[in-house]
């Protein structure tokens, strides 16, 4: 049986019940689809206890972004967890922003550019969310994925940078069928947007087949750009290759490196990234 709890001192009171075993988290805004459930079977993999958090973190959307708009589906979330999640954590704003909240956790590193340059609020956000998050839980592992790779990197960071007791473990994208990958946002598609939407995946894995092939890495990048313009997508944000640890640029693919993009279908904004080599 899954419990619920509401509140950081009921949730520490739940945890002591479990302990000493291994505890695992998965922290979720809710909407769950199969993508947050992978990351809880990752996490059952490295710890006997499972806890989901499911908070829509309003730090992190800017004002006129889908915070009031983004899905909240609680009942169908814990059907979804089935009994994957020992705990699932649904505090309130007021519980995790006490009256009087003033302290903002901000990573450098690979916080700069990309996603920053478009929702510059949003890594602070997330990043004092999380610290509160890992803080209250204070798990063995935390699993995050690589679907929000940058979002992965700066929790990395994070986690090192305050010494937090926590491993952080990245886990794959999961994705449709035809390669779109899975996403809380996906809801607010049409069926022709959804259409377009699909071909995110299939340029940008042109743009690694073009990058592979020993081919200028900036016409790489120009060419995905403007074959999702064609596509159909309203605005591209950025496509980008980089080295998949700092997020560096680079010129040639020497190291590992990741391609990223972020686009816009109407009102809809999409993220997806892929390893390069
Ligand atoms: P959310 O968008 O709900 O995502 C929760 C976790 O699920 C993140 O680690 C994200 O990378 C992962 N995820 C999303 N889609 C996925 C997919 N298709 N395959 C695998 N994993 C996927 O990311 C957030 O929430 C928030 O920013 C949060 C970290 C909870 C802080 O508020």
């Amino acid at each position: 049986m899954t419990k619920i709890v509401t509140t950081v001192a009921e949730l520490r009171t739940a945890l002591a019940q479990l302990k000493p075993a291994r505890i695992g988290m998965v922290p979720t805004m809710g909407a769950l689809h199969d993508g947050h459930v992978s990351l809880v079977t990752e996490a059952r993999k490295h710890a006997d206890h499972v806890v989901v958090s499911i908070f829509v973190n309003p730090t992190q959307f800017a004002p006129g972004e889908d915070f009031d708009a983004y899905p909240r589906t609680l009942d169908a979330d814990l059907k979804k967890l089935g009994d994957g999640a020992a705990i699932v954590f649904t505090p309130t704003a007021r519980e995790m922003y006490p009256e009087g909240f003033a302290t903002t956790v901000t990573v450098g590193g690979p916080s700069k550019g990309l996603e920053s340059d478009f929702r510059p609020h949003f890594f602070a956000g997330v990043a004092t969310v999380v610290a509160e998050l890992l803080i209250a839980a204070l798990p063995d592992i935390a699993v995050f994925g690589e679907k929000d790779y940058q979002q992965l990197l700066v929790i990395k960071r994070l986690v090192h940078d305050l010494g937090l007791p926590v491993q952080i473990i990245g886990a794959p994208t999961l994705r449709e069928a035809d390669g779109l990958a899975l996403s809380s946002r996906n809801a607010y598609l049409s069926i022709d947007e959804r259409r377009i939407a699909a071909s995110l995946n299939l340029i940008l894995k042109d743009a690694i087949a073009a990058a592979r092939g020993g081919g200028n890495l900036r016409a790489a990048e120009a060419a995905a750009i403007e074959a999702l313009w064609k596509a159909g997508f309203s605005h591209v944000d950025y496509v980008a290759i980089r080295d998949a640890e700092t997020l560096d640029h680079i010129t040639a693919l020497e190291r590992p490196a990741r391609i990223l993009a972020a686009v816009k279908i109407g009102k809809t904004r999409l993220i997806d990234n892929m390893a390069i080599a």
